[in-house]
């Protein structure tokens, strides 16, 4: 979850490490942190508790100098995020420095040893032993081989990492290894770059080395980048990919925060996963690297995923089994990795669902499951991640990055994503003909428009925002496909406005929730035209009854919602009320963004989140 950069070229470093790590702070951002090389021969750095913006303004006065060096935007994991737990964290000879995103599991051991044997530990940290292990090498068999010594550091580690090293002795290098987490180097004429992810790397080349579990790099000034496995051998052609993003598509363009951009963003996003996908032969979904005949014998789904992706997992499931009619599982990625009896069979897809591809727990998941012999299917955003990687097929969403922590246009796409693969399996199986798939390939199609409609309404949300400014609490209701709409809408609200906000079945409520109910409560209803329309409408009707303001996503016309409730988010009626929910959330996300901002939170960067969750 931490944001790792390095740099080693004939530039000072500082000014790209600075600009890296604000690309990366979606990452993690509770301390940050810089070191170089300096001309004089030693390690020049500065750290601080807060966010890169701090560590910017203390860069200013700090004047470091030097064209080798290494920066990292942190998300505590072990130690409070202060000053000395940032990283990067020095060896006692202040010669090495290390900068690490995972969890070493067995630092308390590797810490007791480090001490006996003389070395002086300041930080908190899991990651500190790292540099001076890494000392240890350096001063014993692999002096002056840098390469080396991070190996045989990283011999000693036990769980997972991606490591940028440099060291005053080895000026002009920096070290790079990886084990669980993620990590992309690059090679150019003006240097050699290291970062978790490709979005730093955007601005100064199109083509970047993915480096492998076990793999160890050495990036040198001249912007050569070497390779070597887990045996020290140099590897002929490491993975790499190009980078098809575009830098700008990274930065706000005119709007006041990256949420408010990335809601914009939703229309064209389904557009484009949806541009050419239906041939004359049904739904094209070359992606899932299955024949015909193999999807025609798939029995079993399982959908694996956290978080907003998971609820992305239980508009699938409803997809799936009304449209291909196969049996589908949905379940956390965290509770299914400990579940005793997975039942799976010969002809069982497992289908991951993840915005970054990263998330520790879905890739656990889809490990097992494999292991299982399933097939694993991605649906994800980002371009060469891990879940894509280790997959037997994979669909891109094609969303463009998705900076602001809360997930908004992954989502929508993720459940147009799930909906392609709906109408491919069901006219796999035989359970959905041609004409039938195109008729809910022109539905899918005309959500981009029933969005920008919504989007164009924010002016309801800003003014229904107001009844939560000073709330303690919320409930969010719905039913059938909605029930999801709920919990995505209540997920919203908590991580961007601290506003407890809990999500039931509408019909649930009178099972328990109900007794939350007072004056003033706040309740949000979701209640589209659709088959349950009546019923949840008696819901609202008990909402009422017991003084609670209630606020509810309705269909245009709808004068029996309208009549009862304080305000209405008017959706257009989408032409299929399984597609309603890729319509209606679009207003709980300016909703919450709203409630947030009336609150004076950082919609971008809520406390204690993280984009990318890499720890389990
Ligand atoms: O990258 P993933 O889709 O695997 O991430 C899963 C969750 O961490 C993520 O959806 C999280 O819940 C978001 N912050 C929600 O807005």
């Amino acid at each position: 979850m931490c944001g790792i950069v390095g740099y080693t070229g004939p530039n000072q470093a500082v000014g790209y490490l600075l600009e890296g790590l604000k690309t990366l702070e979606y990452r993690g951002y509770d301390s940050a942190g810089v070191e170089v090389v300096g001309t004089d021969g030693a390690l020049h750095g500065v750290k601080c508790a807060g966010r890169v913006s701090a560590l910017v303004e203390r860069c200013e006065t700090a004047n470091l100098v030097g064209t080798t060096g290494i920066a990292h935007t942190r998300w505590a994991t072990h130690g409070a995020p202060t000053e000395r737990n940032s990283h990067p964290h020095r060896d006692c000879s202040g010669r090495i420095s290390v900068v690490h995103n995972g969890i070493i599991e067995n630092f308390r051991e590797l810490r007791g040893y480090l001490r006996r044997n003389g070395h002086e530990l300041v930080s908190e940290t899991d990651s500190e032993v790292i540099a001076h292990l890494i000392e240890d090498a350096w001063e014993g068999p692999s002096r002056g081989d840098l390469v080396g010594a991070v190996r045989s550091a990283v011999g000693r580690l036990e769980g997972s990492w991606a490591l940028a090293v440099v060291c005053a002795d080895a000026p002009g290098q920096i070290v790079c290894a990886r084990n669980g987490s993620p990590l992309v180097v690059a090679s150019t004429s003006d240097g050699a770059y290291a970062a978790s992810d490709v979005t730093p790397l955007a601005s100064v080349t199109s083509h970047v080395i993915q480096l492998e579990n076990g793999q160890v790099a050495r990036l040198e000034q001249t912007g050569r980048v070497s390779v070597f496995d887990e045996h020290g051998v140099e590897v002929g052609a490491p993975s790499s990919m190009d980078i098809d993003w575009d830098a700008s598509a990274a930065t706000l363009g005119g709007y006041a925060d990256f949420m408010a951009k990335e809601i914009a963003e939703q229309p064209e996003a389904i557009e484009r996963l949806l541009t050419g996908r239906m041939g004359s032969r049904g739904v094209l979904l070359d992606e899932l690297a299955l024949s015909r005949e193999e999807l025609a014998a798939i029995d079993r789904v399982y959908l694996i995923a956290c978080g907003t992706s998971y609820h992305v997992g239980l508009i699938a499931r409803t997809l799936i089994q009304t449209w291909a009619h196969v049996p589908v599982v949905c379940d956390y990625a965290s509770e299914f990795n400990y579940e005793r009896d997975v039942l799976v069979t010969p002809n069982t897809l497992c289908v991951v669902i993840t915005q970054s591809g990263e998330t520790a727990d879905t890739l656990t998941a889809a490990r097992r499951m494999r292991g299982m012999g399933c097939k694993v299917f991605a649906i994800t955003n980002v371009l060469g991640s891990t879940a894509a990687r280790e997959s037997d097929g994979v669909l891109y969403v094609q969303a463009g990055p998705e900076v602001c922590v809360a997930s908004t246009k992954a989502y929508t796409a993720q459940m147009v994503a799930s909906a392609l693969l709906a109408l491919r399996l069901a006219e796999a199986r035989g359970a959905m003909g041609h004409e039938e798939a195109e008729r809910h390939y022109r539905d899918l199609c005309a959500l981009p428009d029933l969005i920008r409609e919504v989007i164009s309404r924010s002016w309801q949300d800003k003014r229904a925002a107001a009844v939560f400014r000073r709330a303690h609490s919320a409930l969010f209701l719905g039913r059938g496909v909605n029930a999801t709409t709920a919990y995505e809408g209540a997920l919203k609200l908590k991580e961007i406005s601290y506003l407890h906000a809990e999500a039931y079945p509408a019909g649930e409520m009178k099972h328990g929730p109900i007794a939350l109910l007072e004056p003033g409560f706040p309740v949000v209803a979701i209640v589209p035209e659709d088959r349950v329309h009546d019923k949840t409408v008696s819901n609202i009707q008990e909402v009422i009854a017991r003084g609670a303001t209630c606020v509810a996503v309705a269909t245009d016309g709808d004068e029996s919602v309208a009549s009862l409730v304080e305000h209405v988010l008017w959706i257009p009626a989408a032409p299929d009320e399984l597609l309603v929910p890729i319509v209606a959330v679009v207003h709980l996300q300016m909703l919450a963004r709203y409630v947030a901002r009336l609150r004076g939170c950082d919609v971008d960067k809520p406390r204690n989140l993280a984009k990318s969750v890499t720890v389990e």
